[in-house]
C-alpha cells in the first residue's frame, strides 16, 4: 500500500466498505505524509487516532455482513481484525508515549506495521470475502 495509489479494484464491491477502504488509504497516506514532514505532531496524533476509529468501525461493519451473508472464514478474519486493533493500539501507544523523539522508530513501526497489515489484509483477505460474495451472487459482492 505503501507505494500505491488507491484503485477501485481493491474494493470488495460494497459501496459502504469500499468507502471505508479507501479511507482507510487515505488515512494511511496522510500519516506517511506527516512522519515525512517531521516528527510525531499534533495532527498525526489525530489522524493516528481516526485511522484506529475508522479501522474498528470498518472490522464491525464488515463482520456483521459476513454474519448475514454465513460467511465460512468469519471467525478467523474476525481474529485477524482483532489482532490489528490489539497490536496498532499498542505501536501508536508506543510511537505517542515513548517513542516521538525518535522518528526513525515512528516510521519503522507505523509505516512498517499498518502499511504492510493494510496492504495484506485489503488486497488478500478482503478480496476473498469479496470473492465469496460475488459466488454467492450477494447484491454488494463484486460482479
Ligand atoms: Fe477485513
Amino acid at each position: 500500500m505503501a507505494d500505491l495509489e488507491w484503485n477501485e479494484a481493491y474494493g470488495i464491491g460494497v459501496p459502504e466498505l469500499d468507502a471505508d477502504l479507501r479511507r482507510l488509504h487515505d488515512l494511511y497516506c496522510a500519516i506517511r505524509a506527516s512522519l515525512e514532514g517531521g516528527g510525531v505532531s499534533t495532527d498525526l496524533r489525530a489522524v493516528c487516532g481516526e485511522l484506529i476509529d475508522t479501522a474498528r468501525a470498518h472490522f464491525a461493519r464488515e463482520e456483521r455482513l459476513m454474519e448475514v451473508c454465513d460467511y465460512p472464514d468469519r471467525a478467523a478474519h474476525a481474529k485477524l481484525h482483532q489482532s490489528f486493533l490489539e497490536q496498532v493500539e499498542d505501536v501508536w501507544t508506543f510511537v505517542r508515549d515513548d517513542g516521538a523523539r525518535d522518528d526513525y522508530m515512528a516510521r519503522f513501526l507505523v509505516l512498517g506495521f499498518i502499511g504492510k497489515w493494510l496492504k495484506m489484509h485489503i488486497m488478500v483477505v478482503d478480496q476473498k470475502f469479496g470473492e465469496f460474495l460475488a459466488l454467492r451472487g450477494h447484491a454488494g459482492g463484486r460482479a
